[in-house]
């Protein structure tokens, strides 16, 4: 574990001078990793933005999660995958899964339910992935982040083709991009 991660520091050490984060593909992540996830999408205002949730949705350039968590408050959220689930990563036993609505009704709307709470109809639960990048995918689908949601975050979505997702205006294509957690801060994320 310690070589594994020494391994992992040392491209962030690389590439500290520009004082960005690493956008270069790493080691394919273990399966049982938790990561955070980053937009890519170089010149435009959310590459390398991490990943939020709250309220049922996922987020970037949100101000604020207001989750509830064990290390102290967190500006990003953690996940890891189970069985082609995405979760959202917490020590207690009450479990956040993601979903991905591709159907005409939900337009690529990417949520997650808590407890027992049941996705909606045309929810898929166990379509995530990492690929050769790291970069999750949706059954090989990607997302798009769109401007001007909750406290002037951008919303989140997987991209089904649609450009407009619920009437979005002005979205753009991202690659979310998982970069592993060395500490995970487990939370609980709002419903
Ligand atoms: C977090 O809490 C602040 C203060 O109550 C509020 O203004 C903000 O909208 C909240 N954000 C979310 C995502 O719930």
């Amino acid at each position: 574990m310690f070589f594994k991660n020494l391994a992992l520091a040392a491209p962030l050490f690389a590439g500290a001078s520009t004082a960005l984060p690493q956008a270069a593909p790493g080691a394919k992540l273990s399966p049982d990793a938790k990561f955070s996830l980053m937009a890519l999408r170089s010149g435009s205002e959310v590459h390398f933005a991490s990943f939020e949730a709250a309220k049922g949705s996922v987020f970037v350039k949100l101000p604020s999660q207001n989750a509830s968590c064990d290390a102290g408050a967190a500006d990003h959220a953690t996940f890891y995958l189970q069985d082609g689930g995405l979760y959202l990563y917490a020590a207690s036993a009450t479990p956040q899964q993601l979903y991905a609505d591709r159907s005409g009704m939900g337009q690529g709307k990417l949520g997650y339910t808590t407890g027992a709470q049941p996705a909606p109809s045309n929810g898929e639960r166990t379509s995530f992935a990492l690929d050769e990048n790291n970069d999750l995918t949706v059954n090989g689908a990607g997302f798009l982040a769109c401007p001007n949601s909750i406290d002037g975050a951008w919303s989140v979505w997987v991209s089904t083709g649609v450009e407009k997702p619920a009437g979005n205006q002005g979205c753009l294509g991202i690659s979310a991009r998982a970069v592993e957690a060395a500490n995970p801060n487990g939370c609980l994320y709002t419903q």
